[in-house]
């Protein structure tokens, strides 16, 4: 099976600087040459190219950089999709988390019911009444399942991407008001630190692959490296304590390795300003390593 790794060093879907350097530091930590030796065949596609203008607030509702945003999507949903219609693996390498909604506009029509595993400390279910900070990286989730604004929402011309039984989150520890709400009135399948901690890992992966399993045609795996506790990844924009450990986070993938039930993958959010010698960068290929096969015996 061939891989296809695309780059997206986009940092307009939040506030702080760097991000926009996380396919960079991915790939200086070897992630082409982790996937080769697995045995994989690579095709670096190289980075989506995103405008560095100056970033700026309230173009609509207060949220930042709507408009760069959408064409920065639109360029990679078309990528993703020429990497589906090739029969490869679309990974993509972030950039901010507002990503997701090119990835999943690209991957999304080749599927009646595609899944996807939302690995993040956060919901990423916001919308632009919803959002405390205006920054698309908090809504990708959202658009999405429909919801907010219509040039994100519609991106790649057809909406919605997902429905809201075929989306598992896994890590939450922090929620905004807006998000819960959503959570609670559509049900949407939520494995917050509180499971992690109680059930343990290898029960919610059990019971993740049980669910999608049987209602999805293909599973999308969006993995915000904020998951993990910052003593693991130190190196990203919004971090929150209390999370997923090195070991239950390789467990995880090492598990959906096994059941190869895995479609397509992003790895986002690595910011290496602010992180401590590629840490950050060198788990994200270290995990995608695991995803795809990588084991320790
Ligand atoms: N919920 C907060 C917001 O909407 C933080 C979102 C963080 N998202 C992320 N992909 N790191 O701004
Ligand atoms: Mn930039
Ligand atoms: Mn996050
Ligand atoms: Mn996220």
């Amino acid at each position: 099976k061939t891989i296809s790794v695309v780059g997206v060093p986009m940092d307009l879907g939040q506030s702080r600087r760097g991000v926009d350097m996380g396919p960079s530091a991915i790939r200086y930590a070897g992630v082409i040459e982790r996937l080769e030796k697995l045995g994989y065949e690579v095709k670096d596609i190289g980075d989506i190219e995103i405008e560095h203008g100056k970033m700026i607030k309230d173009e609509k509702n207060g949220i930042r950089n709507l408009k760069s945003v959408v064409d920065a999507n639109r360029k990679l949903a078309r990528t993703v999709e020429e990497i589906m219609k090739e029969g490869s693996f679309p990974l993509v390498l972030g950039g901010d988390h507002s990503i997701a909604i090119g990835t999943i506009a690209g991957v999304s029509k080749f599927y009646n019911n595609l899944g996807v595993i939302w690995y993040d400390a956060h919901g990423d279910l916001n919308t632009s009444e919803t959002s405390p900070s205006g920054n698309i990286h908090g809504m990708p989730l959202a658009v999405s399942l429909g919801l907010g604004e219509p040039e994100l929402v519609n991106i790649a011309g057809y909406a919605p991407k997902l429905k809201y039984e075929n989306i598992v989150i896994i890590g939450a520890r922090s929620l905004d008001e807006g998000e819960k709400e959503l959570i609670k009135e559509k049900g949407i399948k939520v494995y917050t630190m509180h499971e992690v901690d109680r059930l343990g890992m290898s029960t919610i992966i059990e019971e993740t692959i049980h669910y999608l399993k049987e209602r999805t045609d293909g599973i999308h795996l969006s993995f915000d490296l904020d998951a993990l506790d910052p003593i693991y990844a130190p190196g990203v924009g919004t971090p929150v304590v209390g999370g997923v450990s090195f070991r239950e986070t390789h467990l995880a993938l090492e598990m959906l390795a096994e059941e190869n039930l895995i479609t397509s993958a992003e790895f986002v959010e690595v910011n290496p300003i602010l992180d401590e010698r590629n840490k950050t960068g060198s788990l994200a290929v270290d995990l995608i390593g695991s995803l795809f096969g990588e084991r320790i015996l």
